[in-house]
């Protein structure tokens, strides 16, 4: 599903790896008691099944084959998640697949242009089944997601009146203000765990309902998160290696954590681990209660598109940056033909399959970072499918618990995003 390599991370984890230990008996402890008290509540995810069930029943209250447009409304953890998945499994293509439906839209920040452009295209709906609007917000007070809710629905309550209510569905920490909202308006609402963070949520309803509507298989998404969780819990664990890989680049200088992404299909995935990476180690306050400034920056990269702008920055210049690596081992067959129009130029691709020459490329690059000194992982999925995803998500999150442990700061809040939605509001109440 989904290997690590280290051979050229420039650093000896051996001794950190060790002192994760704790942290990992902690972690199959959260994992044995199934529930979702501890700061890590989201390792049970994958494993609830009542969960799924719930999540199931609603979609087949909702979804239909006149479906067109799922319309995830949400920011940051309410919709990153989600749109890594599906750009990296539909998404990508949605302008080369016109006529493949359900498509999944969304409406993240408050953009004037793109919220208008969203309600000329819900316009062109002639019954309400077509549309599904998900309002994702775990705190139900996030400005944007209210703002964009409001601005999409009064139109469609214009045109279809109480019909339109039926065509949302809510999706919020349970019990809270807006799920009692939302209940009160008789509209459809799922539940999260409090405890599960936006950034952690993925495999939560939050994730799981949209992405269920839109046709992507979610059961084999859970499969890949828990079998990569077993066998980091319970066998290899690249989660831990990977954690101890970029604490000590980052404790030799190496601040950045490049994610260098070899399918642009894959650059959702990038930005969803951007924050989880941003939100949860890039702290002023270490556990200890001490002002730290601790970080590593996450930077998201496309191969080979982007050896061809920031190239040169990564192998030329200052050497703050650990690189990761992310590529599949398994693509379609598409190749070059030998009888070419310009046999001449660059003559080597001729008969090459676009796979090869990716692969090439890919290697290329690492041989360039190797002799530049360098250092990166690599990390291989064996397909681009749900079950791959998953892994590689489980993955990640699981990695991110055990850097904050090594940067000593807590991975699970996020006080200074509070700050500026604080700030925000005061000045919208002047
Ligand atoms: O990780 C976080 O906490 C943030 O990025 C939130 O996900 C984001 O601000 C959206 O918050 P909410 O889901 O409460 O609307």
């Amino acid at each position: 599903m989904l290997n690590l390599r280290l051979d050229h991370s420039g650093v000896d984890i051996s001794a950190t790896l060790t002192s994760l230990s704790d942290y990992t008996a902690h972690l199959q402890a959260v994992r044995s008691s199934g529930g979702y008290e501890a700061l890590e509540a989201s390792l049970n995810l994958p494993f609830d099944d009542q969960l799924l069930e719930r999540v199931k029943a609603l979609a087949s209250e909702k979804v239909s084959p006149q479906l067109k447009y799922t319309v995830v409304v949400g920011i940051g953890g309410s919709n990153l998640g989600t749109k890594a998945v599906y750009d990296a499994l539909l998404g990508y293509h949605d302008l080369l697949e016109p006529s493949r439906f359900p498509k999944m839209l969304f409406a993240e920040t408050t953009d004037p242009e793109v919220l208008a452009s969203l309600n000329s295209l819900l316009a062109t709906l002639t019954q309400p089944e077509e549309l599904l609007l998900v309002v994702i917000s775990k705190s139900g007070g996030t400005t944007e997601t209210l703002a964009n809710f409001e601005i999409l629905t009064a139109p469609l309550r214009d045109r279809f009146g109480s019909a339109a209510t039926d065509r949302v569905v809510t999706i919020t920490d349970d019990g809270s203000k807006f799920m009692q909202a939302a209940e009160a308006a008789g509209i459809a609402h799922l539940g999260m765990p409090a405890k599960v963070g936006g950034r952690y949520s993925v495999l939560a309803a939050v994730g799981l309902f949209p992405l269920l509507s839109v046709g992507l298989n979610v059961d084999q998404l859970r499969h890949g998160a828990r079998s990569l969780m077993d066998s980091c819990l319970s066998g290899d664990n690249i989660a831990a290696k990977s954690a101890a890989a970029l604490a000590l680049n980052q404790a030799d200088g190496r601040t950045i954590n490049d994610n260098f992404f070899f399918h642009p299909e894959l650059e959702s995935l990038g930005k969803w681990y951007r924050q989880l990476m941003g939100e949860s180690v890039g702290k002023q306050r270490n556990l200890d209660d001490q002002i730290v400034y601790a970080g590593i920056t996450p930077t998201v990269s496309l191969g080979s598109t982007d050896l061809h702008s920031v190239g040169q920055l990564y192998l030329g210049g200052p050497k703050d940056k650990f690189s990761t690596f992310i590529s599949s081992t398994k693509s379609v067959d598409i190749t070059v033909p030998a009888g070419r129009t310009f046999p001449d130029l660059v003559p080597m691709i001729s008969g090459k399959s676009a796979a090869a020459i990716m692969t090439a490329i890919l290697d290329g690059t690492k041989i360039a970072y190797q002799k530049a000194g360098r250092p990166f992982m690599e990390i291989t999925l064996d397909a681009l499918d749900e079950q791959s995803i998953g892994a590689f998500l489980q993955f990640k999150m699981l990695e991110m618990m055990y850097l904050g442990r090594l940067l000593n700061v807590n991975s699970f809040d996020q006080p200074s995003v509070e700050s500026y939605k604080i700030e925000t509001k005061r000045l919208l109440q002047a």
